[in-house]
């Protein structure tokens, strides 16, 4: 069996709304072995290694890591869990694919680097959109198109949580908010298209329990360029974004299968891609075991300084907005 064939063992930390939608499509693929779920409670363990087809199920995080079988493991907990997660898992030797946010604050994802590279293991933020097929579509249209300079990015991402005090999303100890869970990838468009801001402003909107509901941001660039970016969980659902160049803009829906638009000299062209049969949560998977087969200890495409440039992005707006994180500022 050749190294990129060689099949790895994957585990499940936390086993909550995320976790199903990524094990649907981890299941699809063949060198990824559903090895071990694990939950704060057996029985949720067991239920979720049932439903997905997992060998294992641990009633605990740290039986999970002690397990020498597993190979890599997904965190998906909230926010506020991922540095003391990902370190776990990091010392144990796992590679360690964790969910975005990345953490809650540049300063614990600088620990989580610190560590990967001190265990020599591989470590990247689940920052899937950066694999699937429509963004590198776009990426392919720019460098194929004659668009002259980037002027303009918006980019919005809402939709209607029904306001609900118990609710993740709602509660600031487990860095709920719509920045950090929604607003990153309007700020991930801005930071690949336009990079790291030179000015950042931004107007929040907090709920009943003090969590920010929504925001609207403006970024400033040296050559001139801006974006408008948004994140709301109390608007009908919007995801687009718009490049506007000086000889043309590109338009896309970020997760539909809807072909993105191009506009030049006044005509629209439609532009389909091959999407896949899934959301695409396996992209990031097959490059977690293709960097783990070349032995990387982290990947090329998604680099631990692109994710650290992404929360001090997060930590400029959230200084501006006043959104703090009581446990972890
Ligand atoms: N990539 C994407 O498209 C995407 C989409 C949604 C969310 N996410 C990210 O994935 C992460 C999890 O989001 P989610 O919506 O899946 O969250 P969730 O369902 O509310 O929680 C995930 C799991 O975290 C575990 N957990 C551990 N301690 C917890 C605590 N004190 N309170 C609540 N849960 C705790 C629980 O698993 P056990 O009970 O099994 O231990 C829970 O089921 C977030 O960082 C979010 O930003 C990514």
């Amino acid at each position: 069996m050749n190294k990129m064939s060689k099949k790895y063992n994957w585990a499940i930390l936390g086993c909550g709304n995320i976790a199903k939608k990524f094990s649907t499509e981890l299941k699809m693929l063949p060198n990824a072995n559903l090895y071990a779920t694990a939950s704060r409670n057996i029985e949720n363990a067991q239920n979720f290694a049932n439903q997905f087809g997992f060998e294992k199920a641990y009633g605990s995080y740290q039986e999970m890591v002690e397990d020498p079988n597993v190979d890599i493991v997904y965190i998906a907990t909230p926010h506020n869990f991922h540095l003391e997660h990902t370190l776990l898992c990091l010392k144990y030797k796992k590679a360690v694919l964790c969910e975005k946010a990345f953490a809650i604050n540049s300063k614990e994802v600088e620990q989580m680097i610190t560590s990967s590279k001190e265990n020599n293991t591989f470590l990247m933020e689940a920052f899937w959109v950066i694999f699937r097929p429509k963004y590198l579509k776009v990426q392919e249209i720019i460098a194929s198109e004659n668009l002259g300079k980037l002027k303009f990015v918006k980019s919005d991402f809402m939709f209607n949580g029904e306001y609900n005090p118990q609710n993740r999303l709602y509660n600031v100890d487990l860095g709920g908010g719509s920045l950090l869970d929604i607003g990153i990838y309007s700020i991930f468009t801005a930071l690949m298209f336009l990079g790291v801001p030179d000015q950042v402003k931004s107007i929040p909107h907090f709920s009943p329990t003090g969590s920010e509901e929504s925001i609207s941001m403006l970024f400033g660039y040296k050559n001139g360029a801006t974006a408008v970016l948004t994140s709301s969980f109390d608007s009908e659902y919007k995801n687009e974004s718009e490049l506007c160049f000086e000889n043309g803009i590109i338009k896309y829906d970020r997760f539909s299968k809807d072909p993105i638009l191009l506009i030049t000299n006044k005509k629209t062209t439609e532009i389909s891609f091959e999407n896949g049969p899934n959301l695409g949560y396996q992209f990031e998977a097959i490059h977690v075991m293709e960097c783990l087969g070349k032995n990387l200890k982290e990947s090329p495409i998604l680099p631990l300084s692109l994710s650290l440039k992404l929360m001090n992005i997060l930590d400029d707006v959230r200084k501006d907005a006043g959104i703090i994180f009581p446990n972890h500022d």
